[in-house]
């Protein structure tokens, strides 16, 4: 008994230490923990309001006449004729600067190959690169040089005369929906893609000829970020000042790595986005907004990425459609994804049943990685 009593002393002293320790714990880091989901948790429960009324609209938009005064950048490079007297599928536009050559000739090796889409998918999809002018005023006229060649080339460059930045991404969106709506109204999806993504065209292709069955409208899908807080922190590459939205959560968007819609979605947001005032520079934000306008809302659909990669498996390239951040290893996982003994690995019985235990392995992890969401790997 007596050693029983001086056990529980210890347990108990064992207990009060614990408990000091998580206090001070707390303490140290209530603050930033506070702000953290205390800033989630309002601008979540603020996402509702944003979804469903009307502030956006009415304090983004500008009048018919300022409407009329928007610059409107002349095209350097266009190819007119790209979509024309053809069905198309899809049209996937590839955000990318002049200077990432190495990038676009990546693409058009692998995934972007136009004419493998064609051979091997049957199906028509349009890969457009779309580009402002050199940032730098002293390489600008070289660079237009090596643009016209490659354009003499591959015919694939779309370009206006605005400078590239990242501040003028939201004047690339534009482009994009208006090239879309003027040269290739006729494509049944719009995608917009940055040069740094892996797309595995094949089962792309598949999923949007699947949606086409069910007379697809008002269709948006990405990886959607919802009740997602603007940044004020002046330091960040994403800093959206007050002045510039005022409200504490932006409307549901999709990731601008890569996102699909359907072409009267596509319609619609450029109405849009002729309307609303363009100074809000991140283009998937914008985007958000034009949608929210026009009564759009986008669906997840867990198989694209955000900023994170796919894991690197045969069960996971089975439905994987987008991934971000790949450069060296794009030609290696074009060569394994399209692989047919990768196919043939997941087929039958065992086959789904390895690869969903699988997959379960790779996505459901108790800590966050930046991938597809745990529920993907019961799709
Ligand atoms: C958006 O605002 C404009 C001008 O403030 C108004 O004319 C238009 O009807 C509004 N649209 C919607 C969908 O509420
Ligand atoms: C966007 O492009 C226009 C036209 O070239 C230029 O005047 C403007 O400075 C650019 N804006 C940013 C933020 O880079």
């Amino acid at each position: 008994m007596f050693i029983g009593l001086r056990r529980g002393r210890k347990c108990q002293l064992i207990h009060l230490f614990c408990i000091c320790f998580i206090m001070s714990l707390l303490l140290i880091y209530w603050e930033q923990l506070d702000t953290h989901v205390v800033s989630h948790m309002k601008s979540y429960s603020y996402r509702y309001m944003i979804n469903q009324y009307n502030f956006l609209n009415d304090s983004l938009s500008v009048s018919n006449q300022e409407a009329a005064t928007l610059v409107e950048y002349p095209y350097l490079i266009n190819q007119e004729k790209k979509c024309k007297s053809q069905d198309v599928l899809l049209v996937l536009f590839v955000k990318t600067p002049p200077e990432n050559q190495q990038r676009r000739d990546t693409i058009r090796r692998t995934w972007g190959n136009e004419k493998y889409i064609r051979s091997e998918l049957k199906v028509n999809v349009k890969i457009v690169f779309v580009l402002g002018v050199h940032k730098d005023p002293l390489k600008r006229q070289g660079m237009q040089k090596r643009l016209l060649k490659e354009n003499d080339i591959y015919s694939d460059l779309v370009q206006q005369n605005f400078l590239d930045t990242f501040h003028n991404l939201t004047q690339k969106f534009i482009l994009q929906m208006k090239w879309a709506n003027t040269f290739c109204q006729h494509a049944n999806f719009v995608m917009s893609a940055d040069d740094d993504v892996f797309i595995h065209m094949p089962n792309l292709v598949a999923y949007l000829q699947d949606q086409l069955h069910t007379g697809v409208q008002n269709f948006w899908i990405g990886r959607v970020h919802r009740g997602a807080p603007p940044i004020r922190d002046k330091h960040s590459k994403y800093y959206v000042s007050h002045k510039l939205y005022q409200w504490i959560s932006y409307p549901d968007y999709t990731a601008g790595a890569a996102y699909v819609m359907s072409n009267d979605v596509a319609a619609k947001v450029y109405t849009a986005a002729k309307t609303l005032k363009i100074s809000l520079y991140i283009d998937d934000v914008f985007m958000g907004i034009c949608a929210n306008k026009m009564g759009i809302s986008p669906q997840y659909y867990p198989y694209f990425s955000g900023e994170g990669k796919a894991p690197y498996h045969p069960c996971i390239y089975n439905k994987m459609i987008t991934s971000h951040g790949h450069l060296k290893d794009m030609f290696y996982l074009w060569k394994e994804t399209t692989d047919p003994k990768m196919a043939s690995l997941s087929s039958g019985f065992w086959g789904r049943l390895y690869c969903r235990v699988i997959n379960i392995i790779l996505l459901c992890k108790p800590y966050y990685v930046d991938t597809y969401p745990c529920r993907a790997a019961f799709l």
